[in-house]
């Protein structure tokens, strides 16, 4: 029997964080035990906002590199980087020309970034959900395991898989792209700031304390949880309206200790900060130890990472090929063969 499909991605912007882990890559690598999975590194999406291109380079094989120490296994899963594969440019511009442009105005993480960037505004950053809906579509995606900030732009792939593709060029009600369903886990879709517990633990937060980098070393990783925010409160306890703080740090202290949410509301539900922080540390610094060790493994061969790439590619362009070949010929097309 066939397996579902699933496909993901995180981008190459600055270092991953336990967000990223968390809420997307953790549920990848348990899902690729029952399911076909194809994952890549999203370096198209990379240049929405402006970039450097050395961290560009850089940044794409410690992704990569990331992904295999976090556990996804490349003898049975594609790991691939997005740009190599042409087929997501190629449908991107095919979806671009059906899409309305006031779908993508009403992005809200368009309209966020597009904020912080002033006069400078790209066209590719208001195309980014039309080139992730592409990234999607290609591999006749069931499941996108994403954390809770993607669900909008999951709605807009379905949207334009269902409504601008399906229904005007299916023929005989038979759909040309699959529609995908998000995959959004009730636990780690959404870490907060360690400054804020209101604000999303984000890669682009100009300050370093807000967040937890995969590769932080364990003295790193101590004096951001010392410098956490807290509240006056005793008994640590998941309260996101009165206590965002508690409730994020308990909330990840249950994911990474493995005890899941009620053993740790029960261990932490007396104690004070000052006790619940070293315990978050701890667990935190033995989750991330044996990432750390593979990924810098990893890093002493980059030929091996990039041959991972390139199975990954060719996996990746079989099946994206097929799907374009699929929409190129409804959409009217001359047929040629590729
Ligand atoms: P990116 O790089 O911003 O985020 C990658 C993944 O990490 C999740 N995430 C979080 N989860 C929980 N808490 C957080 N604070 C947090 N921050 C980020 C994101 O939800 C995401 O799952 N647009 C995508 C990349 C992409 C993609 C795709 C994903 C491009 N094409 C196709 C799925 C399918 C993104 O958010 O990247």
């Amino acid at each position: 029997m066939n397996r579902k499909r699933i496909f993901s991605g995180v981008q190459p912007t600055g270092s991953l964080h336990i967000g990223n882990w968390l809420g997307a890559i953790r549920n990848w690598v348990e899902l690729q035990k029952s399911h076909e999975a194809f994952v890549c590194v999203v370096d198209l999406h990379a240049i929405t906002t402006p970039h450097n291109p050395k961290e560009l380079l850089e940044n794409t094989l410690s992704t990569a590199a990331l992904y295999k120490a976090c556990g996804m296994d490349p003898d049975i899963s594609s790991i691939f980087v997005q740009s190599h594969v042409k087929a997501h440019s190629e449908l991107c511009w095919l979806l671009n020309c059906i899409t309305p442009l006031n779908w993508m105005e009403r992005m809200i993480q368009f309209k966020e970034k597009a904020i912080k960037q002033g006069d400078n505004v790209s066209i590719g950053l208001l195309d980014y959900p039309v080139l992730m809906a592409a990234d999607i579509l290609l591999y006749d995606t069931d499941l996108v395991p994403v954390g809770e900030d993607q669900k909008q732009h999951l709605e807009l792939a379905r949207d334009i898989a269902q409504q601008r593709i399906n229904s005007r060029f299916g023929i005989n009600e038979e759909n040309i792209l699959k529609v995908p369903q998000p995959l959004i886990m009730k636990e780690g879709a959404k870490i907060m700031s360690l400054c804020d517990g209101k604000v999303k633990m984000s890669k682009s937060d100009s300050n370093e304390n807000s967040r937890i980098s995969l590769l932080d070393s364990p003295d790193l990783i101590r004096k951001k949880i010392k410098r956490a925010k807290t509240d006056a409160e005793i008994g640590i306890e998941f309260n996101n309206i009165n206590r965002p703080e508690a409730d994020n740090l308990l909330g990840i202290y249950s994911i990474v200790s493995g005890l899941g949410k009620e053993k740790a509301a029960i261990e932490c539900g007396e104690i004070g900060w000052g006790k619940f922080k070293p315990l978050l540390t701890d667990a935190l610094i033995s989750a991330l130890e044996p990432i750390q060790k593979e990924y810098f493994i990893l890093r002493e061969d980059n030929d091996y990472l990039k041959k991972i790439l390139e199975n990954g590619q060719s996996k990746a362009d079989e099946v994206a090929n097929r799907t374009l070949k699929r929409v190129k010929k409804v959409m009217g097309f001359l047929q040629r063969e590729i």
